[in-house]
């Protein structure tokens, strides 16, 4: 809780105990809900009435009685139905806001886990799609809120590269150039360095091995086969395997790099391989795997299930591996090698009952050496005006770099529509600020609801400068950096008084602490969007109350300097919290 209000919360309950009142709630005040009434209220009049079968009016009195002739609250007055109002002194705002701001680089020391981050989960060689976007976006905010509060973090990629897309990649491969030396079975000697695909081929290749694994049978079973035979090592597939990974993760960073989102650990299913034996090996000495048509699995059924628990497979009837298993074998080796404290995936609602299978059977098979904190921050779906997941007007999946294109385009319209001068600047700094403002767009939109939620993708809204948009954010940022550049205001001449204006943007700055906490707690970064949000607003309004740069009255200039530049730093804290790039310009 924020220190001014711990102590407002102690007056309070010292002035119950005065007079007579027992309350057990910890948090006695909030914000006032109407403007010019106060700066908090409390409302415990209200629940104690009933307890003590009086008038909450009565209540309301014999408490604000005992208030007076405190150095930290003042002007207190009682509102039906036995609301109590008050503002915070002004000097004492200046304190905690001068104490607020010279600790703000300084580590929040509320957690100190370790803390993997399964995020991004991009498939290799098949396109990364806008389902991967919300992945991306929302892990690498989870990231960092979870930095921020003093979690030692490991972004890891989890590439999908181990999976039967694979095999399908292989085999169509197989069937285009089987005079290539990786199909040659009896070949020992070394394969070439260089890829023989390109990110281009590939683009291709996927969608059309898909398409013919769908309709027909044998096809299938081919890809099936190669994917077997890959996972079981044959050199030439090894081989072919690692060129497209090459090939693809290249592509992939350059994408995420785009969407300034960044991993410590680009590992996929296929790093976990020296596990899958370890793994079905435990499980089956415990007497715990069983075969099941054919297939090894375990049995993660528990009495008081209400809805159906499906078996957790470890093997397919063919002898290969899956997403079950690769995700076993992932958590035992952030076990083994990472020593984490705990795992969060973020990851597509529809994967829920996996990740709820996974957690069982983890938790079912004693599987670990000690024990993993899990969860899954799962997500819902960007949709189509139609209410249906987002799609390309051709009907396929979209796919994530035509959508960015697309944003990038609106983005560029839209600052021209707004005015801004940007004609005179160079191609490449046009670009620049083009590519932040369509990213801050994309991301803040997906950012400020809460992740499990669907919502609508509407690329006129998310690119306006006016309302809850990134385009907004960035601009009420650059708007803050320009009065401090243009009064040539620096840090050393900071002075913290805020008598000159209304209390609730310095209120507001305060509770910044809380919020981030708030965030943390249910990996949410909607409450850090919103908050920020809310910030920029009440920013906007004191800059329009007042004519900062031009004040005559050098400690009243002063004071609003102070407040813009402590208001900038917190603003541009939220967006790298939310992992959107500010602009210093525009
Ligand atoms: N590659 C998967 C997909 O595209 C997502 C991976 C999520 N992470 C995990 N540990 N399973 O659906």
């Amino acid at each position: 809780m924020n220190k001014l209000v711990e102590e407002i919360n102690e007056i309070f309950n010292e002035a119950l105990k005065k007079s007579g009142y027992v309350c057990d709630e910890e948090n006695l005040v909030q914000e006032c809900a109407v403007e010019g009434m106060g700066d908090y209220q409390c409302n415990m009049a209200l629940s104690l009435a009933k307890v003590y079968k009086k008038s909450p009016m009565d209540i309301a009195g014999d408490i604000a009685s005992q208030l007076e002739g405190n150095d930290l609250i003042e002007n207190v007055s009682i509102a039906r139905p036995g609301y109590i109002n008050f503002f915070v002194k002004k000097e004492k705002i200046d304190s905690f806001l001068c104490d607020f701001d010279e600790k703000f680089d300084e580590k929040l020391n509320f957690c100190d886990k370790k803390v993997v981050v399964d995020y991004g989960g991009a498939n290799v060689a098949k396109p990364l799609h806008v389902g991967h976007l919300r992945s991306a976006t929302i892990g690498e905010s989870i990231k960092r809120i979870c930095q921020k509060v003093g979690c030692e973090t490991i972004g890891d990629v989890h590439l999908g590269d181990w999976g039967l897309q694979m095999g399908m990649i292989i085999h169509e491969l197989s069937l285009r150039h089987n005079e290539w030396v990786y199909f040659d079975e009896k070949y020992t000697g070394e394969y070439p360095k260089e890829s023989p695909i390109t990110i281009k081929d590939l683009e291709t290749l996927y969608p059309e091995a898909n398409a013919k694994a769908k309709s027909d049978e044998e096809y299938m079973n081919e890809a099936k086969k190669a994917t077997l035979e890959l996972q079981n090592g044959r050199r030439g597939y090894v081989a072919l395997w690692k060129h497209i990974l090459d090939v693809s993760s290249k592509d992939l960073k350059k994408n995420y790099d785009h969407l300034n989102v960044h991993f410590d650990l680009w590992l996929g299913e296929s790093d976990t391989q020296k596990y899958y034996d370890y793994v079905i090996d435990e499980i089956t000495r415990k007497g715990l795997a069983k075969t099941s048509q054919g297939a090894l699995v375990v049995d993660i059924t528990d009495e008081s299930d209400k809805n159906e628990m499906p078996p957790f497979i470890l093997k397919k009837t063919d002898g290969a591996v899956l997403y079950s298993t690769t995700d076993l074998a992932t958590v035992v080796q952030r076990d083994k090698e990472l020593g984490v404290d705990r795992i969060i995936y973020v990851v597509d609602n529809r994967q829920e009952m996996h990740f709820r299978q996974l957690f069982r059977c983890i938790e079912r098979t004693g599987i670990l050496e000690k024990n993993i904190e899990m969860d899954f921050a799962g997500f819902g779906t960007m949709n189509g005006k139609d209410g249906k997941p987002y799609k390309t007007r051709a009907g396929g999946v979209m796919q994530l770099d035509s959508l960015i294109r697309d944003v990038e385009s609106k983005a560029h319209e839209k600052i021209l529509q707004s005015g801004k001068d940007i004609n005179t600047l160079s191609a490449e700094n046009v670009e620049n600020i083009v590519r932040k403002v369509a990213i801050s767009a994309l991301k803040f939109a997906d950012l400020s609801i809460f992740r499990a939620k669907d919502y609508i993708f509407d690329i006129d809204k998310f690119c306006s400068f006016e309302g809850k948009t990134g385009p907004y954010m960035l601009y009420t940022i650059t708007r803050a950096k320009s009065i401090l550049r243009k009064a040539g205001f620096s840090a050393s001449q900071k002075a913290f008084d805020t008598s000159y204006f209304d209390s609730s943007m310095a209120l507001q700055l305060l509770s910044y602490k809380d919020n981030i906490l708030r965030a943390y707690e249910s990996l949410a970064p909607n409450i850090v969007a919103d908050y920020a949000y809310k910030l920029a607003n009440k920013f906007n309004s004191f800059y329009n109350s007042c004519n900062i740069i031009n004040e005559k009255d050098d400690k009243k200039r002063l004071s609003l300097l102070t407040m813009t530049y402590v208001v900038e730093r917190v603003l541009c804290d939220c967006m790298s919290l939310l992992g959107i790039e500010v602009l210093d310009k525009m």
